[in-house]
């Protein structure tokens, strides 16, 4: 049964522990506009812990997977309302992709349709992509007049090779889904109507994996990006020892004796063992 956000500009159905969310202001090309925002920070928080979902698919519904940032109700309206509108409307934007970046699960865009500037942010903060091939991405900043802020700049250049990150965000130049996997936007392109199988069969794969593993599989995948060879050999181990005590008793019984028990106070020593 498809449920909505307050709002009504996100729409998501929970299916065989599959969270198919969906931007859902198809005819304004699903752009996102402040309420979009507060909407998806909501519907995100109340999937992410819940038992009967193991992976999250962000799609769109319409033509759009989502068309950016919605000029008018992000940039003009909140511009009006001065530097402080503009910060609140950048916070919860950027929140709720931050928030899908680290996500408790796995996620994967399904990008359906039209993909530009700031839809950059929420594509990346998923950690698999796959595209329709009559998709279309693009930076189309530059045809506006600004730089793709908002973290675009960055997916580009972390996702595509230099030249074409460079090519794409100085020209503006839609490209494809064919192109975008070729470029390294997308893990896959395939035609539209084979895209929500695909995208399925690939979410069945994820379920079948120790979900402990995969959520530190894809934060050191994150993670170790910027890090040394020394400092991502040494936090890799030290993820994996974090995620071998994951739910471990130990900390249970810490916090038994001090609150039930009153035998020690951490702020002075150990509990005991
Ligand atoms: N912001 C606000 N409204 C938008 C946006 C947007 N980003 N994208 C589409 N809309 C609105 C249109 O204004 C129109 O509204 P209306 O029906 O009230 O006039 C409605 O959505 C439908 O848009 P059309 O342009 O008629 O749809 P079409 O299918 O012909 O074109 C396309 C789709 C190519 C996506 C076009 O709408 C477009 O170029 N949108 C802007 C894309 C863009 O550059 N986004 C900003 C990226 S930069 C950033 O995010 C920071």
């Amino acid at each position: 049964m498809t449920e909505t956000s307050t709002n009504g500009v996100v729409a998501f159905d929970v299916t065989d522990r599959i969270a198919w969310v969906r931007f859902n202001r198809p005819d304004k090309r699903n752009a996102m506009s402040p309420t979009l925002n507060r909407d998806m920070m909501e519907v995100l928080d109340g999937l992410e812990f819940r038992d009967d979902v193991g992976v999250l698919v962000l799609s769109g519904e319409g033509p759009a997977w989502t068309a950016g940032m919605d000029l008018r109700e992000y940039f003009r309206e909140t511009e009006a309302k001065g530097l402080a509108g503009t910060r609140q409307a950048q916070r919860e934007s950027y929140g709720w992709w931050r928030r899908l970046r680290w996500y408790q699960k796995p996620t994967i865009a399904m990008v359906n349709g039209w993909c530009f500037g700031g839809g950059y942010g929420p594509l990346f903060a998923c950690d698999l992509a796959f595209a329709a091939e009559e998709a279309k991405f693009g930076l189309s900043e530059i045809n506006w007049g600004i730089l793709p802020g908002g973290g675009a700049t960055k997916v580009a250049q972390e996702l595509m090779p230099f030249r074409r990150a460079m090519y794409h965000a100085m020209t503006g130049e839609p490209i494809d889904g064919r192109t975008a996997a070729e470029w390294g936007l997308v893990n896959e392109a395939l035609p539209l109507d084979q895209l929500e199988d695909r995208v399925a069969a690939v979410a069945a794969v994820l379920l079948q994996k120790n979900p402990v593993a995969l959520k530190a599989t894809k934060d050191a995948m994150r993670r170790v990006g910027t890090m040394s060879y020394e400092d991502a050999e040494d936090y890799l181990v030290r993820a994996q020892e974090a995620a071998n005590s994951y739910d471990n008793e130990g900390r249970k019984e810490g916090i038994r004796q001090f609150i039930d028990e009153k035998s020690y106070k951490p702020g002075l020593g150990a509990y005991d063992k």
